[in-house]
């Protein structure tokens, strides 16, 4: 049915609006690239437009889409994209601190909730889920994806696909948009946009698992990434764009370019606007953001037989089947219900699941004596920059968010102690001690944010001040917004030196020191680790930040988020990753430094916080390592279970880890790699057996041919509370 509309309807096109089709531009409500387009309004009606985005308001969506509709000759309806990335108003933890639940129905759940209110607004069309696998806290966009591992990051791509698309039948499932690909996290050195360069066997064990996740969820588009993949930005790749992506995954949906992914490759060397463009449309591209580039050269390009009719044909008809799948020839106006936004978006429903994930995304990387949870009793001494501060709750790519309208630190505490509360303030420090950096950093979008103009000296006077009248300080320190994200990279994870110096003057005061820790990437904390009692990394929570801060600080939430990316200890260190290969001089376990081994002069090889790494208010015990067999035959599995017992005096949750290890392959392999995981609930005193089924398949990686197989001889494997911390058995695979 489907394919005879599309023939009828593309057989009447003429193929001027078969380009049209192919171009996005952006409508420039919200700024996401450097380029502006022009004269939408009249393009619409000339058939020269397949979709806009970044279009706000549910009003003016529909307006757009009767231009469409009514106005031009084929009257085909409009897509409606936008970056819904972790919310649409009522905002999600962002997309880093949201992997840490290790939640796969938490994951879903939030892509749901975020379709369901982008819907009611209009939008039918969101550019997520971002799953670049990245292991570079350098790099700004770390802070959009799901950590370093290629197992759990596949995962979540595909609950999230799941939750934004569902069936594609309702009016409130969206198309989801899988990006960048390809490995846009592997950017050298962390600069945003930088050169990536790697082996294939690296990328398809792990940088492509996520994407093709996505695709086998059954993502209805994806992304090309700005970077150059073995020598060809990846907006002119064949053989991503159509070897890989269609022909070895089957890939069925359209792929978008990255905002001016096109006419970036003249920069990048590879021709003028009319070369590069047909570059991308033979490479596979379906179409356009906001480059131009199809609209203004395919026609030129068509008559000099530079692109073929067959390959406007092909990109034309993937989009229109992407209408076709979401109802736009049905019902134009679907997604544009003004009573449904009314009623669907940013309630209180939503805020509730939005605070119960939250508060599961946080982790809690230290707690000495018991600091937390913090009793209900005495004075709060509520001291930082993002204390009282509406505006840097949310985090990156909050792009729909109602800025005043999070829940602040100081409001959750209030909230949570009722009307008695003791609490006193300050802000202690800007974000950075130097203003016009500072500027730089702060949240373009957002201009609530006010610098505190007084001298660092004076701040921290007033905050030592309120320290001496507390029984403990809640330190709310860290990163603001949109330190990380596009275009967000830095040289230096610490936490700001002005901040740092704020939390020195605290710590010497001797109080018992909560350090709630915004960031959007891993930080070096090394300092923080030795000199502060207690650290929960809140990320950027979201909407309800400060009710899930204080559900976690007060012990109403036991927290049991675990880490998606290692934290190193300083920035040198960087890439550090568990996943690793063994080398051949590998440092020996528990070893310091020994020369003519892998390692450094200046510091262990040791990670700060492992991979897998989060404490809870209880203690959790793992026995040994069961198999029900020390032989895996092919087409058989074996079991692998442990006994998991709640030792403390809390209820709480664990992400049961396992992990495995090839010990000999035709390539070589790394010293630990996740193969599967599972987040479960204890009483305080209880024991439960946790089991894992292995199979041939959890073991089948790609060798020198990139084939997929599983090789026989040795394995161990690995059940533990993180990477680092685990008991271990061994199998052979016959
Ligand atoms: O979706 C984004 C992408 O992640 C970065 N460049 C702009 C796009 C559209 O806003």
């Amino acid at each position: 049915k489907m394919n005879t509309f599309i023939n009828n309807l593309m057989a009447k096109m003429t193929i001027d609006e078969k380009i049209g089709q192919l171009n996005l531009p952006s409508s420039g409500d919200i700024t996401t690239g450097q380029a502006n387009s022009s004269d939408i309004g009249k393009k619409i009606k000339d058939g020269q437009v397949g979709g806009l985005f970044n279009i706000k308001g549910v009003d003016k969506i529909r307006a757009v889409q009767k231009v469409a509709v009514e106005n031009s000759r084929m009257k085909i309806p409009l897509l409606f994209g936008m970056d819904v990335i972790h919310g649409y108003n009522t905002v999600f933890p962002i997309p880093l601190g949201m992997s840490c639940t290790w939640d796969m129905d938490a994951v879903q759940k939030s892509a749901r909730v975020a379709a369901i209110e982008a819907s009611a607004s209009g939008i039918n069309w969101t550019f997520s889920p971002m799953v670049d696998i990245s292991r570079d806290p350098r790099w700004g966009r770390i802070s959009e994806g799901s950590g370093e591992d290629a197992y759990l990051g596949s995962k979540i791509a595909a609950a999230m696909v799941k939750g934004y698309q569902g069936k594609l039948q309702a009016n409130n499932e969206i198309l989801a948009c899988v990006k960048h690909y390809a490995l846009y996290g592997a950017a050298e050195a962390g600069r945003d946009y930088n050169t990536t360069d790697m082996s294939k066997v690296r990328m398809y064990n792990e940088y492509f698992p996520p994407y093709k996740a996505a695709v086998d969820a059954g993502a209805a588009s994806i992304m090309a990434s700005f970077n150059e993949v073995d020598g060809i930005p990846a907006t002119g790749s064949k053989w991503l764009m159509t070897e890989v992506l269609r022909n070895q995954w089957g890939f069925k949906g359209f792929v978008v370019t990255d905002y001016t992914g096109i006419p970036e490759m003249i920069a990048h060397g590879m021709g003028d606007l009319q070369t590069v463009s047909a570059l991308a449309l033979n490479a596979g591209i379906d179409m356009d953001m906001v480059g131009e580039g199809f609209l203004g050269t395919l026609k030129k390009s068509l008559a000099e037989k530079k692109v073929s009719v067959d390959q406007i044909n092909r990109a034309c008809r993937l989009i229109l089947q992407a209408k076709y799948k979401l109802g736009l020839f049905t019902d134009p106006y679907k997604f544009c219900d003004a009573q449904r936004a009314e009623k669907e978006v940013f309630n209180a429903e939503n805020r509730q699941v939005a605070r119960e994930i939250s508060a599961e995304s946080f982790v809690l990387l230290k707690n000495n004596n018991n600091l937390l949870p913090l009793k209900k009793t005495g004075t709060i001494g509520l001291i930082g920059p993002l204390a009282d501060n509406t505006a840097n709750m949310y985090g990156t790519w909050s792009v729909a968010a109602l800025f005043d309208q999070s829940v602040t630190v100081l409001q959750g505490l209030k909230n949570a102690l009722g009307a008695d509360a003791k609490i006193l303030t300050a802000r202690g420090a800007n974000f950075l001690a130097d203003s016009t950096m500072e500027h730089r950093y702060v949240n373009v979008h957002n201009p609530t944010y006010k610098r505190d103009s007084r001298s660092e000296a004076d701040m921290i006077k007033e905050a030592l001040e309120v320290a001496k009248k507390s029984d403990v300080i809640v330190a709310t320190i860290g990163e603001g917004s949109e330190f990380t994200g596009e275009a967000s990279s830095v040289t230096d994870i610490q936490i700001p030196e002005t901040q740092k110096n704020l939390l020195k003057a605290l710590a010497k005061t001797g109080k018992p020191i909560v350090l709630v820790l915004f960031t959007g990437r891993p930080l070096a904390l090394k300092w923080e680790e030795e000199n502060i009692p207690a650290i929960l990394n809140v990320w950027f929570p979201g909407s309800e930040a400060g009710n899930s801060i204080a559900d976690v600080l007060f012990g109403k939430v036991n927290p049991s988020g675990k880490l998606s990316t290692t934290f190193p200890q300083n920035v040198g260190q960087v890439p550090l990753y568990y996943a690793h290969k063994n080398t051949g001089r590998p440092l020996a376990e528990g070893k310091w430094f020994e020369k003519f081994r892998s390692n450094y002069l200046d510091v262990s090889n040791d990670p700060l916080y492992p991979f897998g790494f989060g404490l809870s208010y209880t203690t959790f015990s793992y026995s040994d390592v069961k198999l029900s067999s020390n032989t895996l035959t092919k087409g058989k599995s074996i079991t692998a279970s442990v006994t998991l017992s709640n030792t403390g005096k809390y209820d709480g949750k664990e992400v049961v880890q396992l992990y495995i290890r090839d010990l000999v392959g035709s390539i070589t392999r790394p010293v630990k790699e996740l193969k599967g995981f599972q987040k479960v609930s204890l009483k305080a005193g209880e024991s439960k057996t946790i089991s894992f089924n292995l199979t041939e398949d959890d073991l089948k990686f790609y060798n020198s041919n990139l084939k997929f197989v599983a090789e026989p001889g040795d394995f161990k494997v690995f059940i533990g509370t993180n990477s680092r911390d685990v008991k271990e058995a061994s199998f052979t695979l016959k």
